[in-house]
């Protein structure tokens, strides 16, 4: 390979982004990283609990595979998971080799657990700063192995390309200096939509601006309803929602509401270990009943020794926010976390679109079905970060086939975005309201419509403009809701009071695609 097919740009610098470039170098290609603000902000960094591999003696891929099915509430890709569960405990050798420092126990990897684990299998650094760990680690890998990085480079469009992949147009944060790439192998590691709603985990970057511009350009996308919530973050008025991971409850923390009681024990039999959904709106009907605003976390039971050495992130966050987390209890309340849908992909990240791979949470594979199993993202970056970067270099073909429901959505291509924050405000809002933990139809018609009218408001007719963060996230956020409105029952973490049980016939996943403009129009 010698031409523009050795020159792969690698879009996002998560763990997914990373990893893949890192891969494409070894593998003998030169690949560019770009990525929209600094290279080591992504989700990735902020990650806590840990990173799932069956590598202890007590487990094996085949337990991993049951746990990652079983709380996937009847959806995941057998294949998939498979896949993921099998080939983890390569990928977690690989983050050895590159110096991840993991934490030990006696000179063995220690590891960790968090609900519907039916084993411990997370393996953590720096207590619960896995992700930073992570994130700092292979940048400095991939600054060595002297990868062109570019920081500030923002990915506006995807256009028709030729064989070698599709043509990226990119350009600074405010819109300046456009750059048309030319066509190449371009590899998606954008990440998800967290940030789109108004209570988040996420950094400010998890726009889902990946999935939109993938989505104009053709992609089929997948899963969109599924927006995963995570039970606990912290919830006290003016303070970030700062994650409280899953791992402190997986070492014993309970949850109570306000009088005290254990309001998950009798509904689950993992009770606080239950599975995330089942745990989130627990919490949420905890809330709605006592017109609290939160319910608590309680780690006052643990030795205190443990959680300051396993939690140094989270017992900092509070301990500077004046609270002691193994003398007082914890507010939380659930956030957005994960987007478990996506752009479709195979096995090996191929999309629909030529020469287009999609990695990490900005992927539907649908290894996490309806509900993803915690830690389980970072290692499906690695697994089929691998498996993209291989097919990649092999150029070999392939692409996701259709599931059984695909609804053709019309829509311009286009594009162009005057940068408003009262509509960002309004779709962060929105989301929350009427595409968050409980939906109902009305809810998601109401929001759908509003998301279309914000899009053609800052979507002008001319199809060359570039499209601007708006655009994108409202966009994003009408996919959404569309699949949440498509989709007439509940399962995994989409919930809707109008069809509260799963039905069989949807026992399949919803794909999404662009409808073909008229002629004419692009
Ligand atoms: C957590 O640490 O609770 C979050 C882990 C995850 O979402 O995978």
């Amino acid at each position: 390979m010698t031409g523009r097919e050795a020159r792969p740009l690698v879009v996002g610098s998560g763990i997914a982004g990373l990893y893949v470039a890192l891969r494409l170098r070894e593998l003998g290609l030169r690949p560019t990283i770009v990525t929209k603000a600094r290279l080591e902000e992504s989700n990735t960094r902020y990650a806590q609990g840990g990173i799932a591999a069956a590598i202890g003696p007590d487990d094996s891929p085949a337990r991993h595979l049951a746990d990652t099915e079983r709380a996937g509430a009847g959806l995941v890709d057998r294949a998939a998971a498979r896949v993921l569960t099998r080939e983890a405990p390569a990928r977690i050798a690989d983050l050895v080799r590159y110096g991840v420092p993991f934490d030990t126990v006696e000179g063995r990897i220690a590891l960790g657990r968090e609900a519907a684990h039916s084993r411990s299998r997370l393996l953590h650094a720096g207590g619960d700063a896995t992700g930073f760990s992570l994130e700092e680690t292979l940048k400095h890998r991939l600054l060595e192995a002297g990868i062109e990085a570019r920081e500030r480079a923002v990915l506006r469009a995807l256009r028709p390309g030729d064989r070698n992949g599709p043509v990226a147009v990119l350009s600074a944060p405010n819109g300046t200096a456009v750059e048309v790439e030319p066509p190449r192998p371009v590899v998606l590691a954008t990440g998800g939509v967290g940030s789109l709603y108004l209570q988040s985990s996420n950094p400010a970057v998890a726009t889902g601006e990946g999935i939109a511009i993938a989505f104009r350009a053709g992609a089929l996308v997948a899963d969109m309803e599924f927006v995963q919530f995570h039970p606990t973050a912290f919830a006290r008025e003016g303070a970030p929602r700062f994650l409280i991971t899953e791992a402190l409850r997986g070492e014993g923390a309970v949850l109570r509401n306000a009088e005290g009681e254990r309001f998950l024990v009798g509904r689950h039999p993992d009770a606080e270990l239950a599975p995330r959904d089942v745990v989130t709106r627990a919490i949420q009907e905890e809330i709605a009943r006592s017109g609290e605003r939160w319910v608590y976390l309680d780690a006052t039971g643990l030795p205190r020794d443990l959680v300051f050495a396993r939690f140094p992130s989270v017992t900092s966050f509070l301990l500077a926010h004046g609270l002691d987390p193994s003398r007082e209890r914890i507010p939380v309340a659930p956030v957005a976390h994960y987007m478990i849908g996506g752009v479709a992909t195979d096995l090996d990240g191929r999309s629909s679109i030529p020469g287009l791979y999609v990695v990490g949470e900005a992927a539907a594979t649908g290894v996490h079905g309806a509900n993803r199993l915690g830690s389980n993202s970072l290692v499906e970056g690695l697994v089929f970060g691998e498996r993209a970067a291989r097919a990649l270099r092999q150029r070999s073909p392939g692409g996701p086939r259709d599931p059984p429901t695909v609804i053709s959505v019309p829509g311009r291509a286009g594009l162009g975005a005057p940068e408003e924050t009262g509509l960002l405000d309004e779709i962060r809002s929105r989301l929350w309201e009427e595409v968050g933990i409980v939906r109902t139809a009305g809810g998601l018609r109401t929001a759908l419509a509003r998301f279309e009218e914000i899009g053609q408001q800052v979507e002008p007719a001319r199809s060359e403009a570039l499209a601007g963060t708006v655009a994108n996230a409202a966009l994003a956020a009408a996919l959404i809701a569309r699949a949440a409105l498509a989709r007439t029952e509940s399962r995994g973490v989409h919930f809707r009071t109008d069809h509260p049980r799963p039905r069989p016939a949807w026992r399949h996943h919803l794909g999404l695609r662009r409808a073909r403009p008229p002629a004419g129009r692009r």
